[in-house]
């Protein structure tokens, strides 16, 4: 195991794995927005990390000189069997334009909301099969024990894929998002069972199609012709990674937050209606996606002279507590009137979920605070938070109070 150098100055030397990050980004940030907007690394091969809504915007806007090719920051630009633009490996949130319009189309329909309202029984339902289960305790984990159940259930059901295998798709998203400073030679063999995974499940609904999205995927075509075996994969892969950690983390984030704020939590209590308003300054306040881009070219950026192939990490998160944009940016304003956050992206990759993650959270934290309409954090050094791109607590000890 390599042991790394901590960081010393984030304006020079960024890491998101860095302890420090991984804790308690906010400060940092602040920092490297007020002295230095556009921060840079050497590590990962060398990358850049802007501070501010509108450098954010800016790139999120900029197809040209900015690739989606690599959204994930790691050791390797050209991983192994790589599937270059304008398709990549996880299309459309690896794809470029023209090819990223056919790849996102393909799925829109089935994020609508007409057939994702229609999950809402559903879904209170798995909230509630993962309540029962608790019954009784004084001392519950609102990550390990609720939050990390809620949306594999609900992908499971989408995909068709087995709903018991939910801790093989934590499994994958651990890989995928969190081992990301592995060394390629030891991350690289670790993917071989996740790629047999999915094959398994392609070739059983090869075998035995069904009314589900891999089906449609295998099926639905473009101009007379059906998608290629790598675009029905690469998506099947992004929908289950894009839906499962994002979504389990903005829950996790809510009830942490709640745990620490009586006066917060007694408002949704006594007022459920403000739910659908406090849900919008839960997704901005703890946004939980940090994308990456690659530099499609030479450029200066804001001072910076950006290389072909240098890392961008696009804080999403960064630019929601930016105080040019939001009033009071570091504070969690639970009524906050005016919220055009940028939690679920900016620019042509918006997040295609975000109706689905809207309604996951709002009915996991609906269900949870009537189950236990006081709780506080039972251990506050025993909350962990994951590591990478995708910002959420792991662990977060509760104790139910009456
Ligand atoms: C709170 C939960 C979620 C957050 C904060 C979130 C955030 C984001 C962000 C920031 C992007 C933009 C990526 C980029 O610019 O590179 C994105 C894209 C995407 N998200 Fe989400 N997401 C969430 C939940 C979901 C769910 C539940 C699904 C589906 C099951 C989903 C599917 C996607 C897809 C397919 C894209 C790619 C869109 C494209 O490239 O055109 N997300 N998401």
């Amino acid at each position: 195991m390599t042991i790394k150098e901590p960081v010393e100055d984030f304006a020079t030397d960024w890491d998101h794995t860095d302890p420090q990050w991984v804790n308690d980004p906010y400060p940092i940030w602040d920092d490297l927005r007020g002295r230095c907007p556009v921060a840079h690394t050497e590590r990962y091969g060398g990358g850049w990390f802007p501070t501010t809504h509108e450098m954010v915007s800016s790139i999120a806007n900029d197809t040209t000189h900015f690739t989606s090719r690599m959204v994930v920051v790691t050791h390797t630009k050209y991983p192994p069997n790589f599937i270059p633009a304008p398709m990549g490996g996880a299309p459309p949130i690896t794809s470029d334009p023209p090819f990223h319009q056919i790849a996102r189309r393909v799925i829109l329909p089935a994020f609508a909301p007409g057939p994702i309202n229609a999950l809402e029984p559903q879904i209170r339902a798995l909230c509630n099969k993962h309540l029962d289960r608790l019954a009784g305790q004084v001392l519950i984990d609102g990550g390990t024990d609720y939050a990390q159940f809620i949306p594999p259930g609900v992908i499971a059901t989408m995909l068709g894929f087995p709903p018991e295998d939910e801790e093989i798709f934590r499994e994958i998203i651990h890989l995928v998002l969190d081992l990301i400073d592995l060394p390629p030679e030891v991350r690289g063999p670790m993917f071989e069972p996740v790629a047999d995974y999915f094959t398994k499940q392609i070739e059983d609904h090869i075998a035995n199609p069904r009314d589900d999205l891999t089906t449609y995927l295998m099926n639905v075509e473009v101009g007379g012709k059906k998608l290629s075996p790598e675009h029905v994969r690469g998506t099947i892969v992004l929908i289950l990674i894009a839906g499962i950690d994002t979504t389990w983390s903005a829950i996790g984030s809510s009830i942490w937050h709640l745990a620490r704020h009586p006066e917060d939590l007694a408002r949704l209590v006594n007022e459920p209606e403000l739910m659908p308003v406090a849900v919008e300054e839960f997704l901005r306040f703890y946004a939980p996606v940090t994308m990456a881009r690659l530099v499609a070219e030479d450029h200066e950026f804001y001072g910076a002279s950006m290389k072909k192939d240098d890392w961008i990490l696009l804080g999403f998160p960064a630019a929601n507590r930016d105080p040019d944009v939001f009033e009071d940016a570091d504070k969690f304003i639970i009524d906050r009137e005016v919220n055009r956050h940028a939690a679920f992206g900016l620019g042509i990759h918006r997040c295609i979920g975000s109706n689905l993650a809207r309604l996951e959270l709002r009915l996991a934290l609906e269900e949870f605070i009537k189950r236990y309409p006081k709780f506080e954090l039972a251990d506050a050094q025993g909350v962990t938070w994951a590591p990478g791109q995708v910002r959420g607590p792991r662990q977060i000890p509760l104790r139910v109070l009456v």
